[in-house]
């Protein structure tokens, strides 16, 4: 945990403020922080071995960045599989112009929660007794769920959900943050319709659905008129889990208290990436590519537990080498049955007309393509966010040569 909290506290800065964070690890391992999402300096990217070398037990480190542009991102440890133990927390950079109107808002951190010392499938991971193993459960084909003993919102189990209150007539902002390690999550608020208004921190044309589906890694925010009074369940199924749904209740003033909150009912109107077009644009990445990296991800073969991008499984992989100033495409193709969310470190990238960070790539050979403009000098990781796929080698570095 960060300062004993799980999630970590919230860090909450303006646009274009310094953000300095001192951190001291008071682990028994090493440790890093990772500001996923913000395209910092490369020094404080907080890539063990890539960007800075782990801070040791006792040892403290500070990061100092420009938090910038605005948006909903998060921040989380980068060593092993510490994000599955909780090491992760909300960090919010405020718009000067919000372009989007809202009274008031809420972080709604989605995570799966695994009480026990998570360990990589290789060593018995595979959770063997029957709940929680996860084999075969939709979409899962062929790959491993760690043992989730739930499903959390903002770390509550939905036995005792947290209640975000409302009052009817309120233009309420929620700002969901995907920090799962293995989870895909499909989320709906009973009774009301959703306004998208941000993907990955970045502004989109305001789109309506009643759900979405967002992977590892991924933020959406949105905005939702509160003008149905009483209790409403915001749900979160695992779309590839058999857990029960993550919840949290809107409750409106005037409902004071009473009554079971209602459920969602099914999605019919789900966001579509299609749906998402950015408000800006990326600089650097119109016309053709300078440079063109076609990658497939799969599972790897033998013995060993390994998830490679085109063969390699990381650290024993090649890096992606690129020039300063380039337009940079990268084409994945997933060969395998399940999705991988794909993140970049220390850039935007632009897919369909989306600006963001992290994208899912659909199984069974979904394909995506991602254009960047390299236009922030360093070493940087860009790697499958399922924290166990992570760890099984699905990364590259993209590094920068002149
Ligand atoms: Cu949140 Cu390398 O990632
Ligand atoms: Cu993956």
């Amino acid at each position: 945990m960060y300062e004993g909290q799980f999630p970590g506290p919230e860090l909450r800065v303006q646009e274009g403020d310094v953000l300095s964070v001192e951190l001291t690890n008071d682990l028994q391992e090493e440790t890093t922080i990772h500001w996923h999402g913000i395209p910092v300096p490369n020094p404080v990217d907080g890539v063990p071995n890539v960007t800075q070398d782990p801070i040791a037990p006792g040892d403290t480190f500070t990061y100092t960045f420009r938090a910038e542009p605005a948006g909903t991102y998060f921040y989380h440890s980068h060593v092993g599989l510490q994000l599955d133990r909780g090491l992760l927390g909300p960090l919010i950079v405020e718009e000067r112009e919000p372009h989007v109107e809202y009274d008031r808002e809420y972080v709604v951190v989605l995570d799966d929660y695994l009480p026990g010392d998570p360990r990589p499938p290789s060593d018995g991971g595979r959770g063997g007794s029957g709940r929680g193993g996860g084999m075969g459960g939709g979409g899962m084909m062929g790959d491993v769920r760690p043992p989730y003993e739930g499903l959390l919102i903002n770390g509550r189990l939905p036995e005792n959900p947290p209640t975000f209150d409302v009052t009817e007539g309120e233009r309420v902002r929620f700002r969901f943050v995907n920090a799962a390690s293995a989870t895909v999550f499909g989320v709906r608020i009973a009774g009301h319709e959703m306004t998208v208004t941000h993907t990955d921190g970045q502004p989109v044309n305001p789109v309506d659905v009643d759900s979405f589906v967002f992977g590892a890694g991924e933020r959406y925010d949105a905005v939702v008129e509160a003008e149905n009074p009483g209790r409403w369940f915001i749900q979160a199924d695992a779309l590839d889990g058999n857990e029960p749904s993550a919840r949290a209740v809107v409750e409106y003033e005037s409902a004071g208290g009473s009554g079971a909150p209602q459920s969602p009912s099914s999605p019919s109107n789900r966001l579509q990436y299609g749906d998402l077009r950015a408000i800006s644009s990326l600089d650097g990445v119109s016309g053709s590519p300078d440079r063109t990296f076609d990658l497939t991800l799969s599972r790897g073969g033998g013995q060993s537990y390994t998830w490679t991008i085109d063969g390699q499984a990381y650290p024993d992989a090649d890096p992606l080498q690129i020039r300063p100033g380039e337009h940079v495409r990268i084409r994945m193709t997933n060969q395998s049955p399940v999705v991988h969310p794909m993140h970049l470190h220390g850039h935007f990238f632009r897919v369909g007309n989306a600006i963001k960070d992290t994208v899912m790539v659909p199984g069974h050979r979904g394909r995506v393509t991602l254009d960047f403009h390299a236009d922030n000098p360093g070493r940087w990781l860009f790697h499958c966010h399922n924290l166990y796929h992570l760890d099984a080698g699905m990364a590259r570095v993209v590094k920068y040569v002149e």
